[in-house]
């Protein structure tokens, strides 16, 4: 497996691969790996010749007093998962090569980047379309792969790659979970043991809400409510948004008729961490 870290190295190796009759496939992530990242991979696996994983903290979709420094850096260990996964490269660039000086080129997918988690988090998925349509270009992927637990991202850059023509596929592929049902997630790391004890609720209150709509209940304050009340028994597990919305617009919906995102974002009590999770009622992403 081959570690590259500039642009121009990543472009030639993905022309050499293609020009031995190989698709490629690609994973781009922020490191710190978990079996959740992994599982893309694996699907790159079976549906390209070689896979490219990105390992990268972007900049650009952190905002002010976010964790982008503190955000975990392990780059060896994280080479060696992706080589025992299979990955054929690594590309791990410094942030320099992707943003140098004088960089000026933003791409903002108007209107689902300020719902949802965009509320809190202004700016972040134009820095996320941003870095992912620079990866597009730089690799050149045959296909994509994402995870279900960001649904939204998923969603963004699906209407990104739509709008703009990008020739890729995306695929999303389904929420790793623990045995508990937490969400893998490279931020469970900052929770404490009491908050990682309560952190499964998210996924309790979900799963309840899921087992009402398929009993039949189709209306989305009576599903919300049901999260709700999950997540009240748990203080430390503060809410931040508990929303049904529409799988392609993310328009807020009353009453359910289609496929539909359940999408829950919370705060801890202690180590004040975003956690995230989300199922799809009647269909899937
Ligand atoms: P990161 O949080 O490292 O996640 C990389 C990919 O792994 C994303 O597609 C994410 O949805 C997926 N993933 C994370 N946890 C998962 C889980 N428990 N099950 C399945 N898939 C999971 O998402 C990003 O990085 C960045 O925003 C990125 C797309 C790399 C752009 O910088």
């Amino acid at each position: 497996m081959e570690i590259i870290t500039s642009p121009a190295d990543m472009a030639a190796w993905s022309a050499a691969t293609r020009k031995s009759g190989l698709t490629i496939g690609l994973v781009p992530t922020m490191g710190a790996l978990h079996e959740g990242h992994l599982s893309l991979v694996n699907e790159s696996q079976k549906r390209t010749g070689a896979t490219v994983m990105s390992i990268f903290v972007n900049p650009t979709q952190f905002g002010q007093g976010e964790d982008y420094d503190a955000y975990p850096r392990v780059l060896e260990a994280d080479a060696e998962k992706a080589r025992a996964v299979g990955c054929a490269a690594v590309f791990a660039p410094p942030a320099s090569a992707m943003y140098p000086v004088g960089y000026k080129t933003y791409v903002d997918v108007e209107e689902l980047g300020g719902k949802l988690c965009g509320r809190a988090r202004p700016g972040h998925f134009r820095g996320v379309a941003t870095v992912v349509l620079k990866f597009f270009n730089i690799v050149r992927p045959d296909e994509a792969f994402f995870g279900q637990k960001d649904a939204q991202q998923a969603i963004v850059l699906k209407r990104m790659v739509l709008d703009l023509n990008v020739p890729v596929t995306l695929t999303v592929c389904p929420t790793v979970r623990s045995r508990d049902g937490l969400a893998l997630s490279s931020r469970n790391a900052y929770l404490t043991p009491a908050e990682r004890a309560a952190a499964p609720a998210i996924c309790k209150g979900l799963t309840a809400a899921a087992s009402l709509y398929l009993a039949g209940e189709r209306n989305a304050a009576k599903l919300i409510a049901a999260v709700k009340a999950i997540l009240a028994a748990s203080p430390l597990i503060v809410p931040e948004y508990i929303e049904i919305v529409d799988t392609v617009s993310l328009q807020s919906l009353d009453v359910i008729d289609g496929p539909v995102l359940m999408a829950v974002a919370c705060r801890t009590g202690v180590s004040r961490t975003r956690l995230i999770d989300n199922t799809v009622l009647g269909g899937s992403l």
